[in-house]
């Protein structure tokens, strides 16, 4: 019995963009085009087919072979993605001109039919396959692929973007050491990371900091300025504190700087406020320097290109052998499909037991508590 009826499938990429996206996009669409199908590319995120009249090219562009070749390395996505405009919750300005939410996932779906997707490979974080599951509930064929650089999504080891952003930052915690021990100063610095702290205590432990601050431990900066003024007293006269942007002190709240509707609050300031307590508690020259979205950009490394060429395989694989509702996850040393509801009902945050935190802790790394 044939296990599907697939002739077109569309790709999309959502939520913040990571390196890796391209590389997914080529392998899902080359190994579509051998299997004789035509593909599809939506613009930012679902944008391309719910105002396809904003789009010169109409939103929903054809992949050809050639629109994908030579692409693995770069970063960014060729689709465009966006952090706003969720189907489910699409803010509209009422007539009291103010703005409410609006789920237009039936008309999203209509628009799938029009265009004659039979299925959506649809590459993105906790959100994108929030909808992603929502939209497989209502009919169309999906699998996802995990994407953030985060590495929050659960039922997957690894998402793609991740060893990308570790990479960088370490590099980054190597010279900012040079300057530090120079000026005899404290150097702050903050990652991304907005509810799990993945990012700052890999490239914390990495990087050799002396504190590392995450989410998943609220801190006492007494605990930290007693560490560094531990350090000086040892003769080294500097030090490197790490800071994921959602590090939250004990009894505090998260660092906000905005809250738009339709979008997740904007997280800004951790490292600032860190620097400052640990300047006016300790005496000590500090710095503080946010990473931001250079976490987000440039060339995938080799692991991260590995992994989203598989996912991307995986992805169509999938969707030959019939499965739906699914999202690849990479379960050493194989990919394995999981269903998207489970993927995406919890986030994987830092488990403070976790061999690397006791690695950290074991090398004398103080996370403030
Ligand atoms: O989810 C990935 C991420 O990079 C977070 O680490 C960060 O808080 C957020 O996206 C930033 O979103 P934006 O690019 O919309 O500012």
């Amino acid at each position: 019995m044939k296990r599907h009826s697939i002739k077109r499938i569309a790709l999309n990429t959502g939520g913040g963009d990571a390196p890796g996206l391209n590389a997914v996009i080529r392998a899902a669409v080359v190994s579509a085009i051998n299997r004789g199908w035509e593909c599809y590319g939506i613009r930012d995120g679902y944008n391309g087919l719910l105002e396809p009249k904003n789009y010169p090219d109409g939103g929903l562009i054809p992949l050809p072979r050639s629109k994908v070749r030579g692409i693995t390395h770069l970063g960014g996505t060729i689709l465009g993605t966006t952090n706003r405009g969720n189907p489910l919750k699409w803010p509209v300005k009422g007539k009291d001109g103010k703005f409410h939410e609006i789920d237009r996932t039936d008309e999203l779906i209509k628009a799938f039919r029009k265009n004659k997707i039979d299925a959506l490979v649809a590459i993105g974080g906790d959100g994108s396959l929030g909808i992603a599951n929502i939209l497989s509930q209502k009919g169309l064929r999906v699998v996802g692929v995990p994407k953030t650089i985060d590495n929050d999504l659960d039922k997957t080891v690894i998402t793609f973007g991740f060893d990308t952003a570790v990479s960088f930052a370490t590099a980054c915690i190597d010279r900012l050491h040079t300057t530090a021990e120079s000026h005899q100063r404290v150097m702050v610095v903050e990652v991304m990371g907005r509810y799990a702290g993945w990012i700052a205590l890999d490239c914390g432990v990495s990087g050799t900091a002396d504190a590392i601050l995450i989410p998943e431990i609220p801190y006492t900066i007494r605990t930290i300025a007693d560490k560094i003024e531990e350090r000086w007293k040892m003769g080294a006269h500097f030090a490197i504190v790490v800071v994921a942007e959602g590090a939250i002190p004990k009894g505090g709240t998260l660092s906000v700087v905005s809250k738009e509707i339709g979008r997740a609050e904007k997280l800004g300031g951790a490292g600032e406020r860190v620097a400052k307590e640990i300047q006016e508690i300790t005496g000590k020259e500090t710095r503080c320097v946010v990473l931001g979205h250079l976490l987000r950009g440039g060339t995938p490394t080799t692991f991260d290109r590995l992994i989203s060429l598989r996912f991307g395989a995986a992805a169509v694989r999938a969707l030959d052998e019939g499965q739906n509702g699914v999202m690849v996850a990479l379960d050493p040393p194989t990919v394995r499909y999981v269903p998207l509801a489970e993927a995406t009902n919890r986030m994987k945050c830092v488990p403070i037991t976790c061999d690397t935190v006791q690695t950290a802790r074991d090398l004398g790394i103080s996370f403030g508590d």
